[in-house]
């Protein structure tokens, strides 16, 4: 892989990136843009072939332990789609209060149970850090599917290839992407910038003060060179914007419900308030939504939400066929 001549991404043979065989993923701070370019050649490949054939069996008699200890609808049933597509199966543990985990059991003896049945473990936890702590107590890949107000690794993958496919390869330097709500507690948003800081890109933070982007993302992104810029309103950023990309105002990471009220229905995207903004541009969001874009916008083919969700599943299977020795 990949193996598409008319493929838009990296040459065929082409062999540059890092190799994933056995790796955890962790964080995005792995990835070069020549390994994110191989992984979205590998993801733009297995979409042609969900496209063709459907399901295929390049993973047969391999088995993922999907191991969430938060709610998930779209990491965990897209891992579980990924594995089943290409002809592996799963492990399901999306409520840990039904396994050991609620008799006390700690994450690195989870970890090393699940290893004993599986080839690889996908992991959501509510502790920043989780991963690194799982994948140091496991002999088999660990994925981060979100740790805490940490990172996304797999989310930001699929957003990049998101923009790639939407807007077409080659097209990220020279875009500007305005994120816009919870910056402080969105880790989609904290993995996405330390990632897209790997092109020339402008990135725009919009959000309300107590909800700023963190400082130490800031600094990291600055570090490399790419131009900030915060706002209080949309109304500035918007006209510029390439990629809006949409958060939720996460209730669930609120310690006083009183801040939550302040700030949540700070920005609501509507077809109204989008005139002001380019024909050619996507809006993005990581999903679920709460009202922060109105579903009468749903139909504009600027609208980017839901085919984002799909592009997650040919990420997804790009990652496990990579760290599975198959890709
Ligand atoms: N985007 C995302 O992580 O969605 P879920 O919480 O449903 O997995």
């Amino acid at each position: 892989m990949p193996t598409d001549p008319q493929s838009p991404y990296l040459p065929f043979g082409d062999n540059t990136h890092a190799p994933w065989y056995g790796k955890d993923i962790l964080s995005v701070k792995q990835f070069s843009r020549a390994d994110l370019e191989y992984i979205f050649g590998v993801a733009h490949e297995m979409r042609g072939m969900v496209e063709r054939i459907g399901t295929f069996d390049l993973l047969k008699g391999k088995i993922l332990a999907n191991l969430f200890y938060e709610p998930s609808t779209r990491t965990s049933s897209s891992f579980t789609a990924a594995m089943e597509r290409l002809g592996g199966s799963v492990i399901p543990i999306n409520e840990v209060k039904y396994s050991s985990v609620s008799k006390g059991e700690s994450l690195p003896d989870t970890v090393r149970t699940l290893e004993c049945y599986a080839d690889v473990i996908v992991l959501r936890h509510p502790e920043v850090g989780s991963a690194a702590i799982a994948a140091k107590a496991a002999r088999k890949p660990v994925i981060n599917a979100g740790d805490g107000v940490g990172e996304h690794p797999t989310q930001a993958l699929l957003d990049l290839f998101t923009i790639f496919e939407e807007l077409g390869v080659g097209v990220v330097d020279g875009l500007t992407v305005t994120m816009l709500g919870d910056l402080k507690y969105g880790r989609t948003v904290h993995s996405l910038a330390r990632l897209l800081s790997l092109y020339k890109v402008k990135l725009n933070y919009v959000s309300p003060e107590i909800l700023r982007m963190p400082k130490e993302v800031m600094d990291e992104v600055a570090a490399q060179g790419i131009p900030q810029a915060e706002y209080a309103s949309l109304e500035k950023a918007l006209p510029d914007t390439d990629v809006l990309y949409v958060t939720r105002v996460q209730k669930e990471r609120f310690e006083d419900p009183a801040e939550y009220e302040k700030v949540k229905g700070a920005y609501v995207i509507n077809p109204a308030i989008m005139q002001t903004a380019k024909q050619q541009m996507i809006v993005m969001h990581p999903l679920p939504r709460v009202g922060e874009i109105s579903t009468d916008f749903d139909d504009d083919p600027r609208a980017a939400y839901f085919r984002q969700m799909e592009y997650g599943l040919y990420v997804r299977m790009a990652l496990l066929a990579m760290v599975l020795g198959k890709a």
